[in-house]
């Protein structure tokens, strides 16, 4: 059977991209409070996994998964081989360097410490600037950094800018536009590509 298995993060953003699904084919019925990480739709023609953020990515890339629900900054961030074929409208944020509103981006020759959850994606945001700098790779809470002198600067995402404002940090430079992309695995889109098509339609008739 050409069973479609899509990856969805855990978490909000997972809960919305299975909201796209709901009142179609491809709904799923999970128990409340379940701890369960795989879900079929009735026909079982589709599983959901759900994984971390990141690790949508991978399980898209390698194969495991045909499609994935993630966000831009976690593609941006992986580098990985997937085909990013829509937007999905939701999830809306951004890419930004934050501090304090004293703090400057050149430092001349002396290094710029900057604390992100995204090195990948700093460095490559920095690659063409004429500025040496120190990546402080986090996992989390990244507004802390600058605040406990850790960093002079952070790489995150800004949604609302309330956790920026709640420790007096400003957006420095806007850097780019987020949101929740659909991904493919290249073979998948080749060898399923008439499922792919279909869900392609699907969210496009939604959003
Ligand atoms: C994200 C991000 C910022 C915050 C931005 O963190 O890293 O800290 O949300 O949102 P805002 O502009 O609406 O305040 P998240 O909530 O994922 O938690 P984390 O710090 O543990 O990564």
């Amino acid at each position: 059977m050409n069973k479609l298995t899509i990856a969805l993060a855990k978490g909000r953003l997972g809960e919305e991209g299975l909201r796209l699904f709901e009142n179609t084919e491809l709904e799923i019925v999970r128990e409340i409070n379940s701890r369960k990480l795989v879900f079929n739709n009735e026909a079982g023609e589709v599983s959901y996994i759900f994984v971390k953020p990141s690790d949508v990515v991978t399980y898209v890339e390698k194969g495991v998964a045909d499609i994935g629900i993630v966000g831009k900054d976690v593609i941006l961030e992986s580098q990985s081989d997937v085909y990013e074929i829509m937007d999905l409208k939701f999830g809306k944020c951004q890419f930004a360097i934050a501090g304090f509103r004293n703090q400057k981006l050149n430092k001349k020759n002396e290094i710029l410490k900057i604390a992100s959850k995204y090195p990948n994606y700093v460095q490559k945001i920095f690659a063409g600037r004429d500025q040496k700098i120190e990546v402080i790779k986090l996992n989390g809470s990244v507004e802390l950094a600058p605040l406990m002198k850790l960093s002079d600067v952070i790489v995150d995402i800004v949604e609302t800018g309330n956790t920026l404002r709640d420790n007096g940090l400003v957006v420095l430079e806007s850097l780019e536009d987020i949101s929740a992309r659909l991904i493919v695995n290249k073979v998948s889109y080749r060898f399923k590509y008439e499922k792919i098509q279909m869900i392609e339609k699907l969210l496009g008739g939604i959003l």
